[in-house]
């Protein structure tokens, strides 16, 4: 397994907490920035996320800002890409199942390190159900629209 990472300053410390989380399993991470807690802009990082993970070189990404929104909003401005911001167990785990996200949102300034984990954990053992292929295709529609 291959994963992307971008966050802005606010979700750098929980970006370096889960990355080092991923890579104690074996899991390679690309780490995309921001690499300090120098203030940057979050939409920066969403696009650089979003357009490496429709690269088709990483299963999924994770995108960190203070909150989590910014960073998702910029991700789902690049073609192809179904950021979820989640925020529990339940979220994570249907952010798979239900919208097959290929990006997953954390609020660095909201989540603990531990909560986090739980969060990512719970959606890389999540499964899609193809029942809801049908929907994710409308939002193909809605994009090439
Ligand atoms: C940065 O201060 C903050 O606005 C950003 O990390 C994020 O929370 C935006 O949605």
């Amino acid at each position: 397994m291959k994963i992307a990472m971008a966050s802005d300053h606010a979700g750098f410390e929980l970006k370096e907490a889960v990355k080092n989380y991923l890579n104690n399993q074996k899991i390679e991470v690309e780490d995309l920035g921001t690499y300090s807690l120098d203030s940057v802009d979050y939409p920066d990082y969403g696009k650089k996320l979003g357009v490496a993970v429709m690269s088709g070189s990483y299963d999924f990404g994770i995108a960190i800002c203070g909150t989590g929104i910014g960073i998702s909003i910029a991700a789902n401005k690049v073609h192809g890409i179904r950021a979820a911001l989640i925020y529990d167990k339940t979220t994570a785990r249907l952010a798979k199942e239900h919208n097959n996200a290929n990006v997953i949102a954390l609020g660095g300034r909201l989540l603990s390190k531990e909560e986090a984990y739980k969060l990512v954990d719970a959606f890389m053992h999540a499964s899609f159900e193809e029942r809801h292929l049908k929907r994710l295709n409308k939002i193909n529609e809605i994009e090439e629209s």
